[in-house]
């Protein structure tokens, strides 16, 4: 895997299409000998059931998934990483080969400790494929062996973002069905409507 890598960022584009069957083969070979493990990166801050969707669609495609809460992402989350660890560990305690870390530093470096072949990043619509792709381009680029997959969110959570969650939230709205009730409970604790904090 790794010479394949290095053969890649120093060779040409010409050079890797006609490398392109051995590849196959090789990626064939790998697969049988190795556990398939995938990474699902994410601030989820805090967990939905969109990204819970993908969780389960994917956690069947693979031998292991692993769910990684970026430690600090720069932002300011509202929930700590071992709160939204937490939350996704309850949220997903009915998905056997579903593990849930954190992580801190690039990405790929942590996929290659944790021997994964794919990451896992989902698309609600159009307006998320330009951040994606410069991300799957820029993590290719750092580690040729590591493959981007794309799952499509459940079309009943394409508006759903956690950001959006918070926002109605503070403004006492009802975010049922979007999130599992323990996180609700987390959230409501956290972000008493806008009014009642104001008395
Ligand atoms: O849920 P998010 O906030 O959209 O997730 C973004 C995340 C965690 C996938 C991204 O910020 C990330 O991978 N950060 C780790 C640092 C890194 O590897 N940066 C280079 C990526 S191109």
């Amino acid at each position: 895997m790794y010479q394949r890598a290095r053969g890649r960022v120093s060779g040409c584009g010409r050079a890797y299409n006609e490398e392109a069957p051995r590849r196959r083969e090789e990626g064939a070979r790998v697969s049988e000998a190795r556990p398939r493990i995938a990474v699902y990166p994410g601030s989820f801050d805090p967990v939905t059931y969109g990204h819970l969707d993908l969780i389960e669609r994917c956690a069947p495609l693979v031998d292991r998934l692993i769910v990684a809460v970026l430690r600090n992402a720069g932002k300011q989350p509202l929930f700590t990483t071992e709160e939204r660890v937490e939350m996704l560990r309850q949220s997903a305690a009915h998905l056997s080969n579903v593990e849930v870390d954190s992580f801190d530093g690039l990405l790929v470096e942590y996929a290659r400790r944790r021997g994964a072949c794919l990451l896992l990043r989902g698309i609600r619509a159009i307006s998320d494929y330009e951040y994606e792709l410069q991300m799957a381009l820029m993590n290719r680029r750092l580690a040729p062996e590591i493959e981007t997959m794309f799952m499509m969110a459940g079309e009943a959570f394409s508006f759903l973002s956690s950001r959006l969650v918070k926002e109605v939230i503070a403004l006492g709205g009802d975010v049922s069905g979007l999130v599992p009730p323990q996180v609700e409970a987390k959230l409501r604790e956290r972000l008493p409507p806008r009014s009642s904090r104001h008395k």
